[in-house]
């Protein structure tokens, strides 16, 4: 494949994640098959020793457990490399403490990719942005290993860590309990029922008319307890 073409590769939500064997700091990894049965957030960074990484490394670090009991792990991937990671890393763990977080160890994979293939796999290699770094990507990728959600942001903004817990409940829910969920859902809020255009539908509606509020045909919502979501990681 010629090097423009590799760069401009954009992998798509229902994609398969692209596969490729990686060094990190914990290892190596066969992606994404040593995850079969997880979900998986693999996301980029622009460069090791620069601020607003830092303070997502020690924000994932630090809810790292939260993504666990929802199933999910971790994997970070910057172009730098390995000893560059693992200074890094020490860095944080020894000198850093910010808004509340120290000693923060990561303990996650980050994986080195100087040759930045796996970057131009993932379409983190943007050039009108940095051809020389990854950008803020972020890829969300289900137990069956597909691509479900992906969100990418430019060098100067780090992301916001609520908004991508909030994204991988909102689809474990979807899957578990065949529903949408409506703008600026959080746990707890009702969720949407799909349109009903499949007799299993219907009949749901039929027997859950006290519990449902329509506001029209094609659009109706329904309580989904805060219980149910929060138990989302510990039921099949
Ligand atoms: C940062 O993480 O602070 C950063 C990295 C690359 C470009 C700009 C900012």
């Amino acid at each position: 494949m010629e090097n423009t073409e590799q760069i401009n590769t954009m992998p798509r939500i229902g994609d398969k994640a692209p596969a490729f064997k990686a060094v990190t700091t914990q290892g190596e990894i066969n992606f994404p098959a040593d995850y079969a049965g997880k979900w998986v957030i693999l996301f980029s960074h622009p460069a090791d020793f620069t601020p607003v990484c830092t303070s997502e490394f020690m924000t994932f670090a630090h809810m790292e457990p939260e993504f666990n009991a929802l199933n999910c792990s971790l994997v970070g991937l910057s172009v730098d490399g390995l000893y560059s990671h693992i200074a890094w890393l020490r860095t944080i763990k020894e000198k850093i403490e910010y808004k509340g977080m120290k000693d923060i160890e990561v303990t996650f994979p980050l994986i080195e990719d100087i040759t930045m293939d796996v970057a131009k796999k993932y379409g983190m290699i943007q050039p009108g942005e940095s051809s020389t770094k990854a950008v803020r990507a972020v890829f969300f990728i289900d137990p069956a290993g597909t691509i479900r959600a992906m969100i990418y942001y430019p060098l100067s903004m780090g992301r916001n860590f609520d908004e991508i817990k909030r994204a991988l409940i909102a689809m474990q829910a979807a899957d578990k309990y065949a529903i949408a969920t409506p703008a600026d859902w959080k746990p707890g809020d009702d969720v949407i029922i799909p349109t009903a255009g499949s007799c299993g539908v219907a009949k749901e509606r039929m027997e859950n008319k006290d519990e449902m509020t329509c506001h029209d045909w094609f659009f109706c919502t329904k309580p989904l307890a805060k219980e149910k979501i929060d138990a989302l990681g510990t039921t099949a």
